[in-house]
């Protein structure tokens, strides 16, 4: 569990994370949960987000799966309307659900690079979209949108992944610009390399990846592979109250992998 066992910091509130059946997102799933949020797990994959849901009852917190793709507005708006017949309220957005693919020019197709900037993109601006109105009315919220190093830096051949992650940090400045006077603020996070199953595919094993963190392009000075918990903590955080001020802004959270 990232927060510590008293931390009951999000007690009352309610939090949607997208892609909460695994990696990344099962882990702030769970960090919400354990700082005693009510948590939406919005996943394509429902039967994942319903063993995290399982996880976060295990906790002696409440959790909401919902089978949504986030590509598409209506599974999106439906999710929405669910979390709040179910929670009457929302404090937290996570835009954590993610796909990757690694292509360069020459070999992408169309409908590849659609796809991704359709998940990666327009699945995040959706339900920023859709969570808005409510915030609004509540005059409070915060939004984690997560981006990665290679939106910052191209990590050669993930173009669509990278375009698609550069303008997630930019849709988050965007927001915050726009959002301040609602008192909602909007924040991204940048992973670094993190051994979760969308890295594992890649290199199959714990060596193979910390192998890409000590002597690849992406690899960083403190020669560490990053966890899912290292990730989640700086979600936490900056979707507290410790966080009040901070909006507009990207946490890279790498090992120094990229510093801006
Ligand atoms: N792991 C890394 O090294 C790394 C690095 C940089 C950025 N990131 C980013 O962190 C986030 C989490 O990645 P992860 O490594 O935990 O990956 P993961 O593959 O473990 O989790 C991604 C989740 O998103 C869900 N998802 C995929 N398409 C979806 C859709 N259309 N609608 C709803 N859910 C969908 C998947 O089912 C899965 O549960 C992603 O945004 C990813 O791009 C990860």
């Amino acid at each position: 569990m990232p927060t510590p066992a008293n931390d009951r910091s999000l007690k009352g509130k309610a939090a949607i994370v997208t892609g909460g059946a695994s990696g990344i997102g099962r882990m702030t799933a769970l960090a919400f949960a354990g700082a005693g949020a009510n948590v939406t797990i919005a996943d394509v994959n429902l039967d994942g987000a319903k063993k995290v849901a399982a996880e976060i009852e295990v906790l002696g917190a409440q959790a909401l799966a919902v089978q949504t793709d986030v590509s598409s507005w209506d599974a999106v708006s439906s999710m929405v309307a669910k979390t709040l017949k179910t929670w009457k309220r929302i404090d937290i957005l996570v835009n954590d659900a993610a796909i990757s693919m690694s292509q360069s020019i020459v070999d992408i197709k169309v409908e590849d690079w659609d796809r991704i900037m359709a998940v990666n993109l327009r699945g995040a601006m959706l339900c920023c979209k859709a969570v808005v109105p409510q915030m609004i009315a509540q005059r409070s919220g915060v939004i984690v949108n997560v981006s990665s190093g290679s939106g910052f830096r191209p990590a050669g051949g993930a173009l669509a992944y990278g375009c698609a992650k550069a303008a997630v940090a930019h849709l988050s400045r965007s927001l915050a610009v726009d959002l301040g006077k609602h008192n909602i603020r909007v924040n991204t996070v940048a992973p670094g390399l993190t051994d979760t199953p969308m890295t594992r595919k890649n290199w199959p094993s714990r060596e193979a990846l910390l192998t890409q963190a000590k002597t690849s392009f992406i690899a960083n000075p403190m020669g560490v592979l990053l966890e899912p918990k290292d990730q989640a903590n700086a979600i936490f955080f900056l979707c507290t109250d410790q966080a009040r001020y901070i909006t507009g802004q990207t946490l890279h959270v790498n090992a120094g992998s990229w510093i801006s």
